[in-house]
């Protein structure tokens, strides 16, 4: 495809890059005192992996993170200098491409830690790590018992010149759950597990813990980093925590299609496969050119929201593999006039807040799951109040 299309015709997921960039701030501001991560795994939940990364870089991210080694190496590869961890290890590595790329890799047991002793010893360079607590969440991470064993074995191997002990952190459960008791559990936990760690000799340059609702929410938990994700590309961690703008928070995505029909249809039709919706009376009906292929939840059939013509309205029947229907109710826009998904909702259009209620999940999996068929096209908003289109950045 040309790298100068902005505007591709089925379908595009608009990535406001001066949204996130403003967001990086804001966030900034809630954490004054700590250094940033931006959290760009997952393809940056969908927006564009190497993009955002640079974008939040230019706003001033001091670090970036990703769950996979393959995402680090990636933003290495594209040129991305700096501090970049990486949280999700599997036995094999990549350990040794991880240290020639000079990443922080967590390390949440002993049979990680073996392996990175191993790999820097055979390169003969010295690996950064960090090591994970599993304060409470229950997931990745040494838990307490085994912690004092492989803070043992970090400091022998650092003091053997293998790795340097650059981090000690830790993941929230339930962070965006206002008063939930695990919040200040897992902090005393962090604070027991770091004190120990730095008891017996370690030194991190960072200890961190602080999610998106961490960072908007609780300034307890922001020690030296703040690690956010979701709230960097403009989105609410829950409904509990309030819409994002009372956060100084902007969506940075916006998916659109244009229409690929629209035709009059009869009362009493059936529409899309298992029939059910079926026309009330003679309408008008268009067709959207996305579908579940594309990241649209099939649970969101006759639920999902779209603004069309300036009206809102659901879809009507189930969501196909790559296109669903819209009941008009008798307006005639014409084929290729645009359908807004979701968007900031400036202009009335619903939110990824609003998919996420209609297919009941979180926004966090509508702006991830966004598939590759749909291009995003890199829009600078910053500073004018309406997105300007420039070329894609490859
Ligand atoms: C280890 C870790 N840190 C930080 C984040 C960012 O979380 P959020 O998107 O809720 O800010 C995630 C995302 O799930 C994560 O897995």
């Amino acid at each position: 495809m040309n790298e100068n299309v902005t505007a591709p015709l089925r379908a595009r997921a608009e990535i406001d890059l001066g949204a996130l960039k403003a967001n990086v701030r804001s966030l900034r501001a809630h954490a004054p005192g700590a250094a940033f991560m931006a959290v760009v795994k997952a393809d940056a939940y969908g927006h564009g992996m190497i993009p955002v990364a640079r974008a939040a870089k230019e706003a001033g991210a001091d670090w970036i993170g990703t769950a996979t080694a393959e995402e680090a190496l990636e933003l290495r590869a594209a040129g991305l200098p700096g501090r970049i961890m990486c949280w999700l290890w599997v036995p094999g590595g990549p350990w040794r491409e991880g240290i020639e790329a000079d990443l922080d890799m967590s390390v949440s047991g002993m049979w990680a830690l073996r392996e990175v002793t191993a790999a820097a010893r055979e390169l003969g360079r010295t690996a950064r790590i960090q090591l994970k607590a599993d304060t409470g969440l229950g997931r990745n991470g040494c838990l307490p018992t085994d912690w004092p064993e492989l803070v043992r074995e970090a400091l022998a191997a650092q003091a053997a010149g293998h790795v340097t002990v650059t981090g000690l952190w830790s993941h929230f459960a339930c962070a965006d759950e206002p008063g939930h008791p695990s919040i200040a559990a897992q902090l005393t936990a962090f604070r027991e597990m770091t004190g120990y760690a730095e008891g017996e000799g370690v030194t991190p340059e960072v200890r961190h813990i602080a999610n998106s609702p961490g960072t908007l929410t609780l300034p307890e938990t922001h020690f030296d980093l703040v690690r956010p994700g979701i709230a960097m590309y403009g989105i609410s961690p829950s409904p509990e925590l309030g819409p994002p703008a009372d956060h100084g928070l902007r969506p940075v995505m916006t998916l659109k299609a244009n229409l690929a029909l629209v035709k009059h249809a009869p009362g009493g039709l059936g529409v899309s496969y298992g029939h059910h919706y079926v026309t009330p009376g003679a309408t008008t009906l268009g067709l959207v050119p996305l579908g579940y292929a594309d990241g649209i939840p099939r649970h969101a059939s006759g639920t999902g929201p779209l603004l069309i013509g300036g009206k809102r309205r659901t879809v009507a029947g189930r969501v196909a593999m790559d296109q669903f229907v819209v009941d008009l109710g008798g307006d005639e826009p014409a084929a290729g006039d645009e359908a807004v998904l979701f968007g900031p909702g400036d202009a009335g259009e619903p939110t990824a807040e609003d998919w996420a209620v209609a297919a009941g999940t979180i926004a966090y999996e509508i702006v991830t799951r966004i598939g590759s068929r749909v291009p995003r096209v890199y829009v600078d908003g910053e500073g004018t109040g309406r997105p300007e289109m420039r070329p894609r950045i490859p």
